[in-house]
């Protein structure tokens, strides 16, 4: 008797221990890497979400004498230098970015920004709706200039601030940044609405747009002139082009909507079209959302909802 309940106990554990972890469909690591070291970082992250890895190959492989940037003759000087000159890459069959909505995005630092391989691949990629994580690794340089790169070269994806990772980093270090990066993506995204010097708040929706407009935001308030249109809404540009996840909407009294791209709104009635949800007014009156938000022009400022 005694012996069956140790064999249960140990085939329970066995199961335990060779369940494999459940597989992220929705996120892949794409990377460069000439001598390895980006690699070793993409592997562990593939490792932490248990996705697909992708390679950013060459056509032509660089050879160590290629990457002797000392070398004012060398492969990467030339090229480098040569500023219209395009690095060729091997196609990506396997990669169908439609299949992922995350993709986390590896190189080396060269002279301080992408290497013209990672270039190609943004070109020839558009990763259009998705959510980018860069991250990198380099003798001492930071990730920042690669990252304003990448916003250019990928204005229709939403492009993190991302990290760079020195040699050495471990497992642990990467599991934790990427639990960070989850926690941050799960964070309830309330703001602050400041109009006629009342103050309201809102929720953020979870979607790709909302999380780069709190992004925004969490850079610094922003305040938008803000006209009245149609009758059931006030309307003003942003700046800055978000993402779009358009869907036919019927909106109703506090729905904050994207509008194609680069215009916010803030509907007090009813409108039916193809917009993005931002997130929606939580207070009660706003019922009278109309009254409160006045006639005519008014300035509308936007901020991360001070706790
Ligand atoms: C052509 C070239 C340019 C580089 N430029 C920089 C740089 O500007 N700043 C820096 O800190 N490291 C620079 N490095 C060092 C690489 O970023 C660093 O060794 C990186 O970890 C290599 O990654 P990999 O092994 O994945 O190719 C450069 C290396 C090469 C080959």
């Amino acid at each position: 008797m005694k012996k069956g309940i140790l064999l249960l106990f140990l085939l329970l554990f066995c199961m335990m221990g060779c369940q494999s972890r459940v597989k992220d469909d929705k996120t892949a690591v794409v990377y460069f890497s000439a001598t390895s070291h980006t690699e070793a970082i993409a592997k562990k992250i593939k490792k932490k979400l248990n996705c697909s890895l992708f390679e950013i190959v060459p056509k032509e492989k660089y050879t160590n004498e290629d990457l002797n940037y000392q070398n004012p003759n060398s492969r990467v000087c030339m090229e480098h230098l040569n500023l219209f000159q395009t690095v060729e890459i091997e196609p990506m069959n396997d990669f169908s970015q439609e299949d992922y909505e995350t993709i986390y995005l590896g190189y080396p630092i060269w002279w301080g920004f992408l290497p013209k391989v990672v270039i190609t691949f943004c070109n020839t990629y558009s990763l259009e709706h998705k959510k980018v994580i860069p991250f990198c690794t380099s003798e001492s340089t930071d990730i920042s200039g690669s990252v304003i790169e990448l916003k250019t070269l990928l204005p229709n994806a939403d492009v993190e601030h991302g990290k760079r990772f020195p040699d050495g980093t471990t497992q642990k270090e990467i599991d934790d940044w990427i639990n960070e990066i989850q926690k941050e993506g799960n964070e309830n995204m309330k703001i602050d609405v400041f109009v006629n010097g009342k103050h309201l708040s809102a929720t953020l929706e979870n979607n790709s747009s909302a999380k780069q407009f709190y992004q925004l935001l969490k850079e610094q308030p922003l305040t938008i002139q803000m006209d009245d249109y149609g009758s059931f809404e006030k309307v003003g540009s942003l700046e800055k082009t978000l993402v779009r996840n358009d869907e036919y909407i019927t909106t109703s009294s506090g729905d904050i909507i994207l509008y194609q791209g680069n215009q916010i709104t803030i509907y007090y009635d009813v409108n039916r079209w193809n917009f993005t949800r931002l997130g929606k007014i939580d207070e009660a009156y706003r019922n009278s959302l109309k009254e409160l938000l006045g006639e005519g022009s008014v300035e509308i400022t936007f901020s991360v909802l001070k706790k």
